[in-house]
């Protein structure tokens, strides 16, 4: 068949990628959505199940970090679009081995920048109807205080928006012309990957898109960030380790209504443009915890707050941003976009994902999910 556009979603198998991935092979059926993976411990072929046979889908192994592989594929393939995933995507392993972050996030983003330059700038029409777009984070803004003006105490209401929760716990919000500032070795290497594509568009006029995002919750994430090990965690009654007093600020937002997001900016966003992505949905970490806990014991038909005892205070993450929040105005005015779940509904979801998917997990948390997706990989 011959297809519209043919597209290259790196990390794909990984937490956000794999429901980017779907969204597109399900909506798209005249695309050819190529998965490119280099399957790290957080790439899990098994989030695709769904899609792997559609016509439309393919998978490739791949390091991002391979110029000459995917240069290679681009001239193959006649790649035409780039939605920009792959990277090591957790703050405390960063803290324990920033090169490694630095060598995916940093030099992966310049090879594919690279490749993708040199390949559309041989074809005749160079640049047109082309589009890089790099996922970026809105942690490369440093953080946000809690901020207290005279006389009253945070949470203040926030801008109106779907979510239930219209409380904010400081006064400033980041917004796309905040000055970067980032604290931790990963925020550092996404920082300076979403400067090279900015200066591939101002130098060489490729068309980009970069995207801050804020922290996403929701199925097949990896249980080493703190909502998939929580809820984990209190279903096998084991320690939760709640960093610092629990008093840090996250801006959550369910990972589909990122994905809608993506798939919006990817064909309607403003070439050479930044957008936040977020919800307006502020919650301290022992919050949140605190739904976690009743909620697994609701479902779970044990009595709610029953696994409190639970939580444990640990020693604060090293450089702990204080508070994230993002205004995602701009999108919601310029592209229409607006999440789609209230946070109640989103958290119930997610909760229920990981009950009923302990598989999932107990293959996560093994290791034996890349033996047994090396086995599949080896067939194909
Ligand atoms: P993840 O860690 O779940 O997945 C990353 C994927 O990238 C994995 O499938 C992994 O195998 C792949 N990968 C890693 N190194 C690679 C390499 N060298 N070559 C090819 N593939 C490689 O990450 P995620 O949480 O889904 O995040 C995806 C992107 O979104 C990242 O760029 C992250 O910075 C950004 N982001 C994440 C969040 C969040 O809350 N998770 C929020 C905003 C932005
Ligand atoms: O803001 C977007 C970012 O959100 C993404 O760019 C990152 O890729 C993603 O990992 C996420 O970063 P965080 O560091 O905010 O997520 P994490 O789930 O690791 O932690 C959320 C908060 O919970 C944070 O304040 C640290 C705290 N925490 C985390 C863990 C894993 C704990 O208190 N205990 C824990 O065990």
């Amino acid at each position: 068949m011959d297809y519209k556009r043919t597209i290259v979603i790196t990390g794909g198998a990984g937490f956000i990628g794999s429901h980017v991935v779907r969204l597109f092979v399900n909506k798209y059926p005249e695309y050819k959505v190529i998965n490119l993976d280099k399957l790290t411990y957080a790439g899990n072929l098994a989030n695709l199940k769904d899609v792997e046979n559609a016509p439309n889908y393919s998978f490739v192994k791949m390091d991002i970090c391979d110029f000459d592989a995917f240069y290679q594929l681009m001239k193959d393939e006649h790649i035409d679009g780039i939605i920009h995933l792959a990277a090591e995507s957790h703050v405390d392993r960063s803290i324990k081995d920033p090169f490694c972050f630095a060598r995916t996030n940093v030099m992966g983003t310049l090879s594919l920048l690279q490749a993708a330059k040199l390949y559309w700038e041989s074809l005749p029409e160079k640049y047109e109807g082309k589009r890089f777009y790099h996922i970026s984070t809105d942690e490369v803004y440093g953080a946000l205080e809690m901020t207290h003006p005279e006389g009253i105490e945070p949470p203040f209401s926030t801008k109106a928006s779907s979510a239930s929760h219209h409380e904010a716990y400081g006064t400033d919000f980041f917004y796309e012309d905040t000055r970067y500032n980032p604290h931790s070795p990963y925020s550092a290497a996404k920082a300076s990957s979403d400067h090279f594509v900015r200066a591939y568009h101002d130098t060489y006029g490729m068309p980009t898109i970069v995207t801050n995002c804020s922290n996403n919750y929701g199925p097949n994430q990896f249980p080493e960030k703190l909502i998939p090990l929580f809820i984990n965690n209190i279903r096998h009654r084991k320690a939760l380790p709640v960093y610092g007093k629990g008093e840090n600020v996250r801006d959550w937002l369910y990972v589909e209504d990122h994905a809608r997001a993506i798939d919006t900016i990817f064909h309607h966003g403003r070439v050479a443009e930044t957008y936040n992505i977020g919800g307006f949905n502020e919650w301290k970490n022992i919050d949140i915890i605190k739904v976690l806990i009743n909620t697994v014991d609701r479902l779970l038909g044990r009595e709610e707050g029953e696994d409190l005892n639970l939580i444990t205070y640990v020693t604060d993450r090293l450089g702990h941003d204080a508070r994230y929040a993002i205004d995602s105005t701009k999108l919601q005015k310029e592209l229409g976009w607006e999440p789609s779940l209230q946070f109640e509904e989103g958290i119930e979801k997610t909760v229920r994902w990981y009950l009923d998917n302990q598989e999932w997990m107990d293959n996560v948390t093994s290791g034996e999910y890349e033996k047994y997706y090396e086995s599949m990989y080896a067939k194909r």
